[in-house]
């Protein structure tokens, strides 16, 4: 099997040539800091040898609930919201077929998500739609206390046990959470569900190839097995590979060095609209792991080429402050060939007979260089097809990536001080028992 390969020649002239050896030290103290155990946030780090210490039983286990709840609904909801949500949401996405989610005739369950905001219109819209669905849920929350998927799992389960009856809502509710603590894991109990441990030591948004999203992922009928072989590949490579053929330490090293050299802004780019999920999943994972003490790339991300026609501009010609890392699919699952036209009137028929995939790869290179002549580093991720095994390797690429690259930052990659600051002030306007002083304090300072 190939594996993921990373190309950082178009970034190398972006910063002073003897940087990179500089940082190789760094990078290897970063590495062997997280694999004793002594780095910042080191009570979670369970997520470094998780893929090759899945066990075939663990997986087994749940391809059997996947397969009873395929059995069981034409829809299952994922309530969870962050680290609980993105990463199946990014590998289903990848993975499926982009307009499968209309056919809910042939036998295969939709899988939509819940718990990932307090929009009162979408969960009126997610009610309506689920009043003639045989439908269950995966409730999936660590602490069991969150706002956004507590919310969506009342409304749902009230729901779930008002259409099918209690006995039978209870074999289509699952819940992933915590192992003792938490409203989740008392109700998973205290109402018999089947139910996954997340891991004390696996951080939310490095918590995909657990339950958390190996159990969503099953249920949309993905082979979770080839996941984790992919990711269990790339474990091994980048646990004993030297720097020079070590892409997820190349990967680490590269993207410090273009923060240290004024480009603050790290844009993920693909040029498969599949893989727009797989965006959403890395911006979590960098943005909440180096955000922190005022540092830290700020991940943002394009589709390609559709945002050329809407970000183009400014990736082209605007401050100088990003650079570019390109996610690019080798082979495309299917063909389609570009068509001639007898009148020709767009001119376009010097292309007919190709591949349509090979105008995108043309674009995705004359882009690159337009980028990198407009002074936007380039650092180039080549996944040789869109499958489970490589989606598996490229979401432990960027997982022990971002370790090693916080590492290096000085930041603690695996906490998240910050976001608790939306909840107090939420909390406080809110009038929650226990918040009496600071509902005053905003109050007052709200000229309420
Ligand atoms: O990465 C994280 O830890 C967070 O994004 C959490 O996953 C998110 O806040 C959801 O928390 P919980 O799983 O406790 O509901």
């Amino acid at each position: 099997m190939e594996n993921l390969h990373i190309d950082l020649s178009k970034a190398l002239s972006f910063f002073p040539a003897n940087a990179i050896d500089e940082l190789r030290q760094p990078i290897a103290e970063a590495h062997q800091a997280l694999e004793q155990g002594t780095c910042k946030g080191n009570d979670f780090i369970g997520w470094l040898h998780w893929p090759t210490s899945l066990t075939p039983e663990f997986l087994h286990d749940i391809e059997q609930t996947a397969h009873n709840l395929r059995a069981l609904c034409d829809v299952i909801v994922v309530a969870g919201i962050g680290g609980s949500y993105l990463g199946a949401k990014a590998v289903v996405d990848a993975l499926s077929n982009s307009f499968g989610w209309l056919q809910t005739e042939n036998g295969q369950p939709v899988i939509l998500f819940a718990g990932n905001n307090i929009s009162e219109d979408y969960l009126f819209e997610l009610q309506s739609f689920l009043r003639t669905k045989r439908f269950g849920i995966i409730n999936i929350s660590k602490s069991g206390t969150t706002t956004e998927t507590a919310l969506a799992f009342r409304l749902l389960r009230s729901q779930c046990e008002a259409q099918r009856g209690l006995d039978e809502a209870r074999r289509v509710i699952v819940a992933v959470t915590d192992a003792k603590k938490g409203a989740a894991r008392t109700m998973a109990t205290k109402e018999g569900y089947k139910s996954y441990v997340i891991p004390d030591n696996i951080g939310g948004r490095f918590s995909v190839l657990t339950a958390v999203g190996l159990l969503p992922i099953a249920c949309a009928g993905f082979n979770i097995v080839k996941l984790v072989e992919g990711a269990a590949a790339m474990e091994r490579l980048c646990a004993t590979a030297p720097f020079d053929s070590n892409p997820a330490e190349q990967y680490a090293a590269v993207r410090n060095l273009l923060y240290r050299n004024g480009k603050k802004i790290e844009l993920l780019a693909n040029y498969q609209p599949k893989l727009h999920s797989i965006a959403e999943w890395w911006k979590q994972l960098y943005g909440e792991s180096e955000g922190k003490d005022g540092l830290g790339l700020f991940p943002a991300s394009v589709d390609l080429t559709t945002d050329l026609h809407s970000m183009g501009q400014y990736i082209q010609e605007g401050e100088r402050t990003l650079f570019e890392t390109v996610v690019s699919i080798g082979k495309p699952a299917h063909e389609v060939y570009f068509p001639t036209d007898e009148e020709n009137l767009d001119g376009l028929n010097f292309l007919a007979g190709k591949h349509v995939d090979e105008v995108n790869k043309m674009a995705e290179l004359g882009t690159r260089i337009a980028h990198i002549d407009g002074g936007v580093p380039n650092l180039l991720i080549s996944l040789p097809e869109l499958t489970e095994y490589y989606v598996g390797q490229l979401l432990y690429f960027f997982e022990l990536g971002c370790g090693l690259s916080g590492g290096v930052l000085g930041v603690n990659p695996f906490n998240q001080p910050g976001v608790e600051a939306y909840k107090k002030n939420m909390f406080a306007l809110l009038g929650k028992p226990g918040y009496e002083a600071e509902t005053a304090a905003i109050r007052q300072r709200l000229g309420l």
